[in-house]
């Protein structure tokens, strides 16, 4: 397991196994699009795509992520992947990105809306800027650039669209902006699989519990302690980028073909069971005392 305080120290051999099980060529002649595809998630389903054969295009905001990684995953692949410098934010952006695409593949058979992030905060200090931020990014930004590759792509040629979100079903404190946008995303997901079902696209989202990524490196030093982290997560381990990576690759291969329009949580459990927010005691609250007759057996 290597350093236990090193979140990026959760790569398993399960996680490699599960990289493989997904087959080499099953996505040969297609085109991927990773947002966020220089780091973590991305950068783990951009080489898991790659290795089932598509050609590869990733974008996010900064040179200095993308670059480097679209050269070093085209070093391992043995063939040329596009970087793009996208913010999702910026619809220009987002209309350079898909024509860029065409213009280098010429389709864009699969596209992973990755890219996004938020900051821990309690819900009475989130700024405007800080929500519109989030919700620019993890909602606005999503739907933006699934409208452009629909319209210059997929309504006519069909596709896959995956949809990154985070374990929205209890909500998320500590995170009212992003989870309010996820969960927006997951609604609009379900949405566009029936409006856009007879064009031959599926949307789904994959929402990830506890991942041991690069997105660890964006929260405080001391945020989060991980030995508490996996306490909540009924299988005792963080999650792995390939792991979630692989998820992506099934739901965008053959093998995927007959899901549309739903929500794939992987977290070891963890939805299901413990929590991260305690709940402060308050002195308002009123113990609840059932009458006695509700619960006495005869
Ligand atoms: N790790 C977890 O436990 C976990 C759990 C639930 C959900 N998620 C979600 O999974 C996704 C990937 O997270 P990760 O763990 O791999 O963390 P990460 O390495 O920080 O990935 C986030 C990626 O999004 C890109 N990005 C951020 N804002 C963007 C924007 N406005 N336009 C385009 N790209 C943007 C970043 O690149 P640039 O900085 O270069 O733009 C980065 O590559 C995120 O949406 C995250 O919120 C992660």
């Amino acid at each position: 397991m290597g350093d236990a305080r090193d979140p990026l120290a959760g790569r398993t051999e399960a996680a490699r196994a599960a990289a493989a099980v997904l087959a080499p060529g099953s996505l040969a002649g297609k085109v991927a699009l990773v947002t966020g595809g220089g780091t973590g998630i991305g950068a783990a389903t951009a080489r898991q795509l790659g290795r089932m054969g598509a050609e590869l295009v990733i974008a996010s905001r900064k040179a200095s992520n993308i670059e480097p990684a679209a050269r070093g995953l085209g070093e391992e692949l043995g063939r040329s992947v596009l970087g793009v410098v996208c913010d999702v934010r910026d619809r220009a952006a987002i209309d350079t990105l898909v024509e860029a695409t065409l213009a280098r593949f010429g389709r864009i058979d699969v596209l992973v809306n990755n890219g996004g992030g938020q900051f821990l905060t309690p819900a009475e200090a989130i700024t405007p800027r800080g929500w519109e931020a989030v919700v620019a990014t993890n909602l606005t930004g999503q739907w933006a650039l699934t409208q452009a590759v629909a319209n210059r792509w997929m309504l006519e040629h069909g596709g896959a669209i995956v949809n990154v979100t985070m374990l929205s079903h209890r909500g998320f404190p500590g995170m009212a902006h992003s989870v309010a946008a996820r969960a927006g995303v997951e609604a609009l997901t379900r949405t566009l699989a029936v409006e856009w079902a007879s064009r031959g696209v599926r949307l789904n989202c994959v929402a990830p519990g506890l991942i041991a990524s690069s997105g660890f490196r964006n929260y405080p030093e001391g945020a989060f302690v991980l030995d508490e982290l996996r306490s909540r997560v009924p299988l005792k381990r963080l999650g792995t980028a390939e792991e979630i990576a692989a998820t992506i690759g099934f739901l965008v291969s053959p093998a995927g073909a007959y899901f549309t329009g739903q929500v794939l949580t992987c977290d070891g459990g963890q939805s299901l069971w413990g929590d991260m927010w305690v709940v402060p005691d308050s002195p308002a609250a009123e113990p609840v005392v059932l009458p006695h007759e509700w619960w006495e057996l005869p």
